[in-house]
């Protein structure tokens, strides 16, 4: 039974914790990424085949990726053109030019198999990324999911070399998302979530 102190801290960090788009250049130690990715580990997966697969990247690799996020702009730039202000394309316009200066990237890939649903695979690997994102959160660190690299998957594949492998080759193991990860520099406002139409009981 949890105390009521680490019940508060545990839903105030539900709430507090949000997407950060702007980071500090300084660099964030391997023992810390270890930290987030191991917290990821914790997650449940379907049938405990725990097939989340991550692949980190720093220093010059990191940079050379930079021209790839630019690239994946180009496939969302006309659908938030849109949907945001003027102000927040613009910033997020400048995100994808340079990730907000975020000195790691992890990129989260799904090992599908036959022996489990499409889905249940899919979702075990998004439960690791949310334990990921709150354990950013409680390192003071900041993170930012990014479905944007599915814009150009194969060219992500093949800039990772996961393309070699022979599980990629079968067509099992798939590109989810990316998570953005460095020391916060700004303090975004929490964006508002709705609650209508969510929720359904039945009894
Ligand atoms: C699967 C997924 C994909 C996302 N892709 C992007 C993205 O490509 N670029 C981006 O700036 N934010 C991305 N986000 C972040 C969402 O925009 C953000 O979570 C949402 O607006 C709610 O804000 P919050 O995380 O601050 O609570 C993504 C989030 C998820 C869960």
């Amino acid at each position: 039974m949890m105390d009521e102190s680490f019940k508060k801290q545990f839903y105030g960090l539900l709430e507090q914790r949000r997407s950060i788009r702007k980071f500090k250049r300084d660099p964030v130690s391997r023992e810390i990424v270890e930290r987030i990715l191991h917290a990821g580990m914790q997650a449940p997966s379907g049938k405990n085949r725990q097939n989340w697969r991550f692949y980190v990247i720093e220093g010059e690799k990191r940079d050379a990726y930079l021209k790839y996020s630019q690239k994946s702009w180009l496939g969302l730039k006309d659908k938030l053109v849109e949907r945001l202000k003027p102000s927040l394309y613009e910033f997020t316009e400048r995100f994808f030019f340079t990730l907000g200066d975020a000195p790691v990237i992890v990129f989260c890939y799904s090992l599908n198999s036959a022996d489990e649903r499409y889905l249940t695979s899919i979702g075990s690997v998004y439960m690791a990324v949310e334990n990921m994102n709150l354990a950013a959160f409680v390192e003071g660190l900041g993170a930012c999911t990014m479905g944007a690299p599915l814009e150009i998957t194969a060219e992500v594949d093949h800039f990772l070399g996961v393309d070699q492998l022979k599980e990629h080759q079968s067509g099992d193991l798939q590109l989810l998302c990316a998570l953005v990860l460095g020391w916060p520099d700004h303090s975004p406002p929490k964006a508002s979530r709705q609650l209508e139409g969510r929720i359904t009981w039945l009894s």
